[in-house]
């Protein structure tokens, strides 16, 4: 039996992972980032195949991780993590600076940042996971904590998409377990709360959009 539950009782941070150059460069939020070894320090960062960034970090053989502080705004997540770089340049108007290896680093919201060359990536399937040589780093900030997978779904009410390895289906859930009070975005993950929003879901127009990745309304279904 595999009970979901416990997953959700593992710990991770949140990060932007960005690759690409001055002129194409994107990056996307990932909370399976890790350390891998010490000596040489090298990371791991886990990418959907889908994800626009995957392209990108194999192309140029590098990748930065911002590490987010615990107060960082849900704008740049939402950008960052439901949005994709195939639609929209995320990096516009955000203040980055380009590494070593020439790759962009984003600096908003973040307290420290590191600088990777992928030394070996790992096919798992959906997935592929970047190991990196890790080239330097740099503390920003040495005052706030760094954000928690846990915070972020705590604080933020949002749940990680489709492309998070750490993704739950909650359609998993039994009808008889939905109360029809909140709807889950498809899309994004974004969850629609009737007693919070006020307006029941059902009553919302049809050209409702998701607040956060603007999916249409017959994205969502009752969680
Ligand atoms: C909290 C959170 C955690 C996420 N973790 C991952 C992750 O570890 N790996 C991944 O591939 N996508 C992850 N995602 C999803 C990507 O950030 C998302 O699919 C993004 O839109 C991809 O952007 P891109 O297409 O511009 O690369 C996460 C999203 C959120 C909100």
């Amino acid at each position: 039996m595999i009970d979901t539950e416990a997953f959700k009782r593992m710990s991770y941070g949140l990060y932007v992972v960005c690759s690409g150059n001055q002129s194409n460069g994107n990056g996307y939020i990932s909370n399976s980032v890790f350390q891998v070894t010490a000596s040489p320090a090298q990371m791991a960062a886990c990418c959907h195949k889908d994800n626009h960034t995957a392209g990108i970090i194999k192309e140029t053989g590098s990748y930065s991780i911002s590490v987010l502080h615990n107060e960082a705004e849900t704008a740049i997540i939402d950008k960052f993590g439901y949005k994709s770089g195939a639609d929209i340049d995320k990096l516009k108007g955000m203040n980055v600076e380009y590494g070593g290896t020439g790759i962009p680093i984003l600096l908003n919201e973040a307290i420290a940042w590191i600088e990777c060359k992928v030394v070996k990536p790992i096919d798992v399937g959906t997935h592929l996971i970047f190991i990196g040589e890790v080239l330097q780093t740099e503390l920003l900030d040495e005052t706030k904590p760094a954000m928690t997978y846990a915070e972020f779904k705590e604080k933020k009410q949002r749940t990680a998409p489709a492309n998070a390895p750490t993704h739950i289906d909650e359609q998993e859930s039994t009808d008889s377990e939905k109360s029809g009070d909140k709807y889950e975005c498809q899309q994004c993950g974004f969850v629609y709360e009737n007693d919070k929003e006020g307006t029941p879901f059902d009553e919302l127009p049809d050209d409702w959009q998701c607040p956060v990745c603007g999916a249409p309304k017959s994205k969502f279904k009752a969680i």
